[in-house]
């Protein structure tokens, strides 16, 4: 019952000082808070005789004992993502949404850094690269890390135990804003990536299956892979695809993520397919991922998806239509407010069955038992002694650095320009809007960093650097062609750091160019001309960039692309470049075809 237990340890502290630390910090506080939970025994022993926090019953039992308490309002408010409370019962307030994309993420209200706690949590590559080293030992090592790392912070109640992550949508076109989140365009890396992502996240050091450590969520159930393209938004987008299509390339990913990596929640998009919304499509939920998957946890919307196909998409007269067809189809769960404000008309017009409002949050408050959230204090509970120790450690972080090396991919290397001797370069020109970067190398849906090495620190922790930005930012409106060619001309070899960020390509923001931004190309050929040694064209970005100007130069030994390498991305970038790590090479089934697109032609062939 830690709603109340929080409410008497408030009453014993100074009312003042408790009003000048939330003046002072908002409501995360400066310090360390208790986790949220039910059933918490030892503080109300009354609560010891209620089903649903008896361990000796099966979860099904305790599940439908708790459903069996509750009034149809309140059975309501656990339909959405911040759910109800009931004080009679000892549950507290839960907050569902949580991120962990490649970290801990604060993006989703239910997880959220503290300066004094835990300031930061480990920011690995963005999944676009990680993906790129094919390696699923590595992509269940970073969830494993992730899981870690989110449970000590749960311990001080700083985050959830729900997490929305991984993207797994297929990338169609390599414009698409979010390429970056994905393992790209490729069905079988993506299956395979999702099923080892989900199990770092979830699998129990114990071996128990029946609960999890924390609970992943394959998303966006599916065939989204646009933003806006030509006047049309997510929001507004009805993929039309044939069956084979769904067969062959959307569905693949999913299928792994729910029968391989026993995924506990998926997401439905904001698209339609076919003409009906993925939320509101009963073949594509009840039938497909309960159905014949076997779901064995709690189907989300995406944020406000209900609202989106009722007033954007028209897809129903009434919201409280709208509401049914959503829980008919078999969704659990919605991330917003709108089943929280017309589920109760819906039930009384006669459009759903309260009946079906129970298999619905039977399936969340499931989920929640399976997490140890209906078992009292998760700190006497595995993983209870896990804290801000336990977060950013030597090991995680060398962890994200092995993850931007493993990723990395060398796209052309002339004449064995690269590695580069640490003893025999004196002074490395080190050149581009990339090239002393922080957050552009964590990507979106990322949290706080541990600390950042700049591609810039990485470099210079090797040789002597002389550095020139050479744009002010990535859209490069005018290049300092002057100091650049300057800093070039007088190095022993240069390495020029261009690329995006997310004022180019972003969640929301396709491209609609796949070459440099701006002046950068410009800036890149000009530099190549002045330079007295090798030179080497690092390219960071999330989605693919046409380089061909770069492999046809002969001025221009070597192409590196390093993705969005994470909060170490500059040390793995040092280690690709001086020779510690040897890169992967092409040809990559990735990069072949997505990232590195050449005027509608492969890079390679
Ligand atoms: C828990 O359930 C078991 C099995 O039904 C029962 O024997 C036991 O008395 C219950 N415990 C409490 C505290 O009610
Ligand atoms: C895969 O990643 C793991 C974890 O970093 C590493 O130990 C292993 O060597 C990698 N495998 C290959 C083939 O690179
Ligand atoms: C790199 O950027 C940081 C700000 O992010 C700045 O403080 C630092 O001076 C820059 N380094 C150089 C060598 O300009």
């Amino acid at each position: 019952m830690a709603a109340s237990a929080l409410f008497r340890r408030r009453n014993r502290a100074s009312l003042l000082c408790f009003l000048l630390a939330l003046l002072a910090h908002g409501p995360a506080l400066g310090s360390a808070q208790t986790p949220v939970y039910a059933c918490d025994v030892a503080g109300n022993p009354a609560l010891a005789g209620l089903g649903f926090c008896n361990g000796s019953l099966s979860w099904a039992d305790r599940v439908s004992d708790l459903v069996g308490r509750l009034t149809l309002q309140e059975k309501i408010t656990f339909l959405v993502n911040s759910a109800g409370s009931v004080a009679r019962l000892g549950i507290p307030r839960y907050e569902w949404w949580s991120e962990a994309l490649h970290g801990v993420s604060d993006v989703g209200p239910g997880t959220r850094f503290s300066s004094n706690v835990v300031p930061g949590a480990t920011s690995f590559p963005q999944v676009i690269l990680t993906a790129a080293s094919f390696n699923t030992t590595l992509f269940q090592a970073i969830g494993k890390v992730v899981s870690t790392e989110a449970r000590a912070m749960h311990n001080v109640g700083l985050a959830g135990l729900t997490y929305w992550s991984p993207n797994i949508n297929i990338v169609r076109d390599p414009r698409w804003g979010r390429t970056q989140e994905t393992p790209g365009e490729d069905p079988l890396l993506t299956s395979k990536y999702a099923t080892a992502y989900v199990r770092g996240l979830q699998d129990r050091d114990d071996g128990d299956k029946d609960r999890l450590k924390v609970a992943a969520c394959c998303k966006h159930y599916t065939a989204y892979d646009l933003d806006n393209w030509k006047g049309v938004d997510r929001y507004h987008f009805n993929a039309v695809v044939t069956k084979q299509d769904m067969d062959d390339t959307f569905q693949p990913p999913f299928k792994s993520c729910v029968i391989d990596g026993n995924v506990a929640s998926v997401m439905c998009s904001y698209n339609q397919v076919n003409g009906t919304p993925t939320c509101a499509d009963p073949n594509l939920l009840a039938g497909v991922i309960r159905g014949e998957w076997k779901l064995n946890g709690y189907i989300v919307s995406d944020c406000d998806s209900l609202d989106v196909y009722f007033k954007s998409q028209k897809y129903t007269k009434t919201p409280e239509e709208a509401a049914a067809k959503a829980i008919l189809a078999g969704l659990d769960l919605n991330c917003g407010s709108f089943l929280g404000d017309h589920t109760e008309a819906a039930v009384k017009a006669g459009l759903v069955d309260e009946s079906a409002i129970n298999k619905a949050i039977s399936n969340n408050f499931a989920t929640l038992m399976r997490l140890g959230f209906f078992d009292g204090d998760p700190r006497s509970q595995l993983y209870g002694k896990l804290g801000p120790k336990d977060v950013c450690t030597p090991e995680n972080q060398e962890l994200a650095r092995e993850a931007a090396r493993q990723g990395i991919v060398l796209l052309k290397n002339n004449a064995g320009a690269l590695p580069l001797s640490p003893t025999a370069i004196k002074n490395l020109a080190v050149i581009g809007p990339n090239a002393n970067v922080t957050k552009t190398m964590i990507g979106n849906y990322a949290g706080v960093p541990c600390k950042y090495t700049t591609p810039l620190q990485g470099l210079s922790a090797v040789v002597g650097t002389t550095y020139v930005a050479g744009c002010q930012n990535v859209g490069c409106g005018t290049a300092d062609v002057e100091g650049a060619t300057k800093a070039a001309a007088g190095a022993d070899a240069t390495v020029l750091i261009m690329g995006t960020d997310l004022s180019i390509e972003a969640e929301s923001l396709d491209r609609t160019e796949l070459t440099l931004p701006g002046q950068q190309q410009q800036l890149v050929a000009q530099v190549a001309s002045a330079s007295k040694g090798p030179v080497i064209l690092v390219i960071m970005s999330g989605g693919g960039i046409d380089v061909g100007f770069a492999k046809d130069s002969d001025k221009i030994a070597s192409i590196v692309w390093v993705g969005l390498p994470g909060e170490a991305g500059g040390g793995a970038i040092a280690d690709v470049i001086f020779g510690a790590h040897n890169p992967g090479e092409l040809p990559n089934p990735l990069c072949v075809r997505i990232c590195f697109f050449s005027q509608g032609r492969d890079y390679l062939i």
